[in-house]
């Protein structure tokens, strides 16, 4: 009889629909409808570089024409990787034996051929498409008859000259670029407001504003488009604070800075980037004045950054990485307790595994849109202030 203890205990298995990443994957095949952000534009340089997404190695290049390209690695004439390619005026040469490929994979020249490849219409590196947006890299990896348009969204559009978009690509706003663990147990915890409480106050002390820590009302709603949670204070001045967030299918989530520093609708976004099943980058793309500061960040141990703890000090003042990865390379959903707090992971995760089934029905999933037309995505994210009653 089992009196509690770990002896015999089950071991707990991931839920694939929630997890995979990979091509032919169900979960994978519904990411593969959507653009992503690969890597920063810095990134795509005449060096090619090496970057991983949905589990799929690919090469990064930028011509001298300035035009990025994402190839994969494997020359399609007999197998050396582009890494070692030589970027040129347009598309980039394999070492090898020098044939030279644009950004859509087109063969255009091959120099030991005759007639520097009479039949060189057969060949084509196979490659992904591209949109820069804001100083990231996007690309989408799906079947082309299925290619949406690329989304712009609202909070990005209209910059003044004053203004500028930037990137940061801390874990979780805050630790390291790139984290050992699955994208959607870092995608989920947008909507677990119940954690800022506990990890980012009580345990840690306050990592964001301290008005955080005042008790609010929760409730969580579903959209076709994704799931809110909307938390409500009354702050010491009378006035209420009304901080919505929000995520969006499939990786994107809207935190509204935390610091409370921007009031008013959010002034970024951010996307999980899924390496494979095992690693997430989080990129952030925040607008903001020129000149100042991104802001934003956590901070750990009262005023220090992530980077300048010490391990002993990672376990005194955890925070989202920390609890993130400490769930594991990827949790066991089969294990979990689930309960009545953890109502916003629960529709986030129903909603994920029923666009995962759409795809596998044959349809299009939500917030995929195929009309040029479409105006700037609308996010209703933001911290709100408003007058006391
Ligand atoms: S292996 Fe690339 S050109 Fe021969
Ligand atoms: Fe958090």
């Amino acid at each position: 009889m089992s009196d509690g203890r770990a002896y015999g205990l089950a071991v707990g298995e991931s839920d694939p629909e929630l997890y995979q990443t990979g091509a032919g994957t169900p979960a994978g095949e519904l990411l593969r409808r959507y653009w992503h952000p690969v890597a920063r534009s810095a990134d795509a340089t005449d060096t090619p570089r090496e970057v991983r997404l949905l589990g799929e190695d690919l090469i990064l290049y930028r011509d001298r024409s300035g035009t990025p390209g994402l190839l994969t690695p494997r020359c399609c004439h007999r197998g050396t990787t582009l890494l070692y390619g030589r970027v040129e005026e347009q598309g980039i040469r394999c070492c090898y034996h020098g044939w030279l490929f644009d950004a859509d994979g087109t063969c255009i020249d091959q120099p030991c051929e005759p007639d520097r490849g009479r039949n060189r219409d057969r060949y084509r590196q196979p490659w992904y498409p591209v949109v820069e947006y804001h100083g990231l890299i996007f690309t989408y990896m799906g079947p082309p008859e299925r290619q949406p348009v690329f989304p712009r969204y609202d909070i990005f559009e209209g910059l003044t000259d004053d203004e500028e978009v930037v990137v940061i690509d801390h874990f979780a706003f805050g630790g390291p670029t790139v984290a050992p663990c699955n994208w959607f147990q870092t995608h989920e915890n947008s909507m677990d407001p119940y954690h800022v409480f506990i990890l980012h106050n009580a345990i840690s002390g306050p990592q964001f504003n301290p008005n955080l820590e005042i008790w609010p009302s929760i409730d969580w709603h579903a959209h076709d488009w994704g799931v809110t949670a909307t938390q409500d204070r009354v702050l010491p001045d009378g006035t209420t604070l009304h901080r919505v967030t929000e995520v969006r299918m499939p990786t994107i989530r809207v935190i509204p800075t935390p610091t409370l520093s921007v009031l008013g609708p959010t002034n970024n976004l951010s996307w999980a980037q899924p390496i494979d099943d095992t690693h997430t980058r989080v990129f952030a793309m925040v607008r903001k004045q020129r000149g100042q500061p991104a802001q934003g960040l956590p901070v750990y141990a009262g005023d220090r950054s992530w980077f300048d703890l010490s391990d002993e000090e990672h376990q005194r003042y955890p925070g989202d990485y920390e609890a993130q990865v400490g769930q594991g390379a990827i949790t066991l959903h089969s294990v979990e307790r689930l309960s009545s707090t953890d109502r916003g992971v629960s529709m986030v995760r129903r909603q994920f595994k029923q666009q995962v089934q759409v795809v596998a029905d044959g349809g299009d999933p939500v917030g995929v849109d195929f009309d040029e037309a479409s105006a700037p995505v609308a996010l209703t994210a933001g911290n709100y202030v408003l007058p006391s009653s």
